[in-house]
């Protein structure tokens, strides 16, 4: 299993690309299943995620042709097996996004649930349940989802809780029901907007993504099309957590600050300057960071997805700061190991006490996730000495080439096998 070696206390500076956003492009992949033409893709990330789902989507009989440094183009003319199988949906839960779109081209799926991860639990019963309203026959035996419909309803549907790729399945589903559906509650993250408009260049009829209300009134086909893949507001965020926690000076480009005020706010608060460009955001740290507290929030509050990272600055700043996870039920895993690197954090439930201190200090740690990896190559780039974290196969889920770029601006880090 490869390891990241960080040499630390090296201030990050110099420019990067930030790469297309994995979060938006999954999905977009998924939407390929709906036309039976080809859709050509552009600033598709390089992940194992993506490349995960490439499989999955070739398994059913989509034909994918890679198309330079980041395009992609998917054609499922050919799709004939509407199948996602347990071993490789085990290995990433975001496969689910190919329920919607199966049942809609297809009339019938039979998707393995994705079962929990690290983080939390992860049910998928607002999907099912979404699906249901829209006329959908669904089961759930022997660790698979059966669903079957002769065509698919538009429905008004309000899910319990705001859900992102809950709203995305309802969404791929109605674009092609009879009649109009109404997603109530709907997720508001700028990776439901991409995707909505990746559908709509495909022939679909979608009014109101980016809110809590979204109208999909259904056609009778879609055709096929071209999409550029959204900026990673998240690769984004952590590129800018791992400047301010060294001390650093960076630029980030081909990407946006749109889609980050929350977090924008946070570094501002911690004392960082910020300079937004229209496809740039450059970040200068101060000498000394301010603890600053969080909550997580569905979007446009602060995302979840970028608690962990946030968590590694308030380790090395000056003060105390409170972090409350509101959305998953475990995803404080970091905390643990960042005491290892030093940290002065005390977990209460979803709750979290974090003391800043002077300095961390390097030590072996080990990766559980995605996002807490980030945090700990954050915290490994601050420390002194040298980090070593483990099973960072974590972190090539949704990082580009990260050592590559850390080590562009001007971090210690190598992959060790
Ligand atoms: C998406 O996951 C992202 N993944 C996650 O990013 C992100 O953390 C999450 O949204 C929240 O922003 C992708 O987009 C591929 P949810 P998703 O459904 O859609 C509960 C990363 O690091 N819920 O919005 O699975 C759920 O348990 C990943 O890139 C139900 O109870 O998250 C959670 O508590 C991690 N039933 C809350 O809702 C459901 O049917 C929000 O989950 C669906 C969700």
């Amino acid at each position: 299993m490869d390891k990241l070696l960080i040499e630390g206390g090296v201030p990050l500076s110099g420019e990067v690309a930030v790469s297309g956003a994995k979060n938006a492009a999954l999905p977009i992949l998924c939407a390929s299943l709906l036309a039976g033409e080809p859709l050509a893709l552009s600033n598709v990330p390089h992940l194992n995620d993506i490349a995960t789902m490439l499989r999955l989507l070739g398994q059913m009989g989509v034909a994918v042709t890679m198309d330079g440094a980041d395009g992609i183009v998917l054609d499922s003319g050919g799709l004939n097996n509407p199948v996602a199988p347990y071993d490789m949906v085990k290995t990433m839960r975001a496969s689910i996004l190919v329920l919607g779109p199966l049942l809609a081209r297809c009339g019938e799926a039979k998707v393995s649930l994705p079962g929990g991860c690290a983080i939390g639990a992860r049910p998928v019963d607002q999907h099912i349940k979404g699906l249901q309203a829209m006329g959908a026959e669904i089961s759930v035996e022997n660790g698979y989802v059966h669903a079957k419909a002769t065509r698919l309803k538009g429905a008004r549907i309000v899910t319990d809780m705001v859900t992102v790729t809950g709203t995305e399945n309802l969404m791929m589903a109605a674009v092609l029901a009879d009649g109009e559906t109404v997603i109530e509650n709907a997720a508001r993250e700028p990776e439901v907007v991409d995707l909505a408009n990746c559908l709509v260049a495909m022939g679909a009829q979608i009014s109101g993504a980016g809110t809590d209300t979204i109208r999909i009134r259904g056609v009778e086909r879609l055709h096929g099309g071209a999409h550029a893949v959204m900026p990673d507001r998240i690769e984004t965020g952590t590129y800018l957590c791992a400047a301010a926690a060294t001390g650093g000076n960076i630029r980030l480009v081909r990407t946006s600050a749109a889609y980050l005020d929350s977090v924008v706010d946070k570094l501002l608060d911690a004392g960082c300057d910020v300079t937004v460009e229209r496809d740039a955001i450059t970040l200068k740290a101060p000498p000394r960071l301010k603890a600053v507290s969080l909550r997580t929030a569905p979007y446009p509050a602060f995302p979840t997805d970028m608690q962990a990272q946030f968590m590694a600055i308030n380790c090395v700043a000056e003060g105390a700061a409170v972090v409350r996870e509101t959305i998953f039920e475990n995803r404080f895993m970091h905390a643990v190991e960042l005491i290892r690197l030093g940290a002065d954090i005390k977990i209460d439930g979803n709750t979290a006490l974090v003391t800043g201190v002077e300095q961390l200090n390097g030590a072996t740690v080990m990766a559980t996730d995605l996002r807490a990896s980030a945090s700990l190559v954050i915290a490994g780039l601050a420390a002194q000495g040298e980090t070593l974290i483990e099973r960072i196969y974590h972190l090539d889920r949704g990082y580009e080439r990260i050592e590559e770029k850390l080590a562009r601006l001007g971090a210690r880090v190598r992959r060790v096998r």
